[in-house]
């Protein structure tokens, strides 16, 4: 691709791109219509995260977050912005998605509740049908189980529990096929704890929950700090359920590129898009690290 601000390569025969810039011009300018196999992402949350403040690791004790929203970057999406003017960014972002994805095809969105003013807000309906608008179809609505929420702030406590849980939202373009989730089960030989007897229905369950711990406290040697990172399990699931050898999957707010880095390890191809330059260095020299494996 002969653009600035994108690198590219080659790892174990799977090729990898990633763009340092607004992910609104990348897809509409630089991805061809029907090019993407599957499209997996977490785009910024409404307010709750300035992406432009760099380097803060607070670690997973509690030195609150929530409040911290800063200077926006140039074109950066969820910052300073209205309920109105998020949603119009999350529009351009919804209808160029469908836009490069192939026909029968899943497109994957993790997001959270917004929580403002001792109130939250269940944004996951605008989502829903910005999308339907578009064509695509909800096929799922998944739960992120966050085994070790953070905390909600002191002057909260009595207006919100802590957030345990994000919706993984499944749409397709036409028909897409999930695959066979056998492979993927783990409860193999599940006895039933409470009568004792083997449990043969459970062989062919995988629920539409994923059970984790949140994704910055994910070890990582270049100690690579993000404040909204999902964990590598969250991409990894979704790609073992819904693509195939050989597919080019794409994150539109690829962070520090955890849906990148499940890609590749599924042996899928990869594309990227990331406007915070700092997190675009830390993508970078993770899938240096993977090709030293
Ligand atoms: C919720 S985070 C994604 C985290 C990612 N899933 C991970 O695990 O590392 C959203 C990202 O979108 C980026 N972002 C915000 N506006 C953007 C835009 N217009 N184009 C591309 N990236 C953007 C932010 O810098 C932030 O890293």
């Amino acid at each position: 691709m002969d653009i600035n601000f994108f690198v590219e390569g080659t790892i174990h025969e799977c090729k990898w791109g990633v763009y340092n810039n607004n992910c609104i011009e990348f897809m509409d300018k630089h991805l061809a219509p029907d090019s993407i196999d599957c499209i997996i992402t977490s785009p910024p949350y409404l307010n709750k995260r300035a992406y432009s403040a760099e380097g803060k690791n607070e670690g997973n004790k509690g030195s609150y977050f929530y409040s911290s929203v800063g200077q926006a970057m140039e074109n950066e999406i969820g910052c300073n912005q209205t309920l109105e003017e998020y949603l119009k960014s999350i529009s351009s972002v919804l209808s160029l998605c469908y836009k490069i994805l192939k026909p029968d095809r899943f497109l994957a969105i993790n997001i959270n509740k917004y929580r403002d003013n001792k109130r939250t807000f269940d944004i996951s309906h605008h989502f829903i049908s910005l999308a339907s608008s578009f064509g695509f179809q909800l096929r799922d609505i998944m739960i992120w189980i966050k085994e070790n929420p953070r905390p909600v702030p002191p002057n909260s406590i009595h207006y919100y529990l802590d957030d345990g849980w994000e919706y993984i939202l499944l749409f397709s373009k036409g028909t897409a096929l999930l695959n066979d989730r056998i492979s993927m089960t783990n409860h193999l030989n599940y006895t039933c704890p409470n009568c004792n007897t083997e449990n043969s229905i459970s062989l062919k369950i995988k629920p539409n929950y994923l059970k984790t711990y949140i994704g910055f406290t994910e070890k990582s040697s270049l100690k690579s700090y993000h404040p909204a990172k999902f964990p590598v399990a969250l991409p990894d699931f979704i790609i073992k359920l819904c693509c195939k050898e050989n597919y080019t999957v794409f994150d539109p707010f690829a962070g520090i590129g955890s849906t990148l880095i499940a890609a590749l390890q599924n042996n899928a191809n990869v594309i990227g898009c990331e406007l915070n330059p700092t997190f675009f260095n830390s993508i970078l020299k993770e899938i240096e690290k993977l090709s030293s494996i």
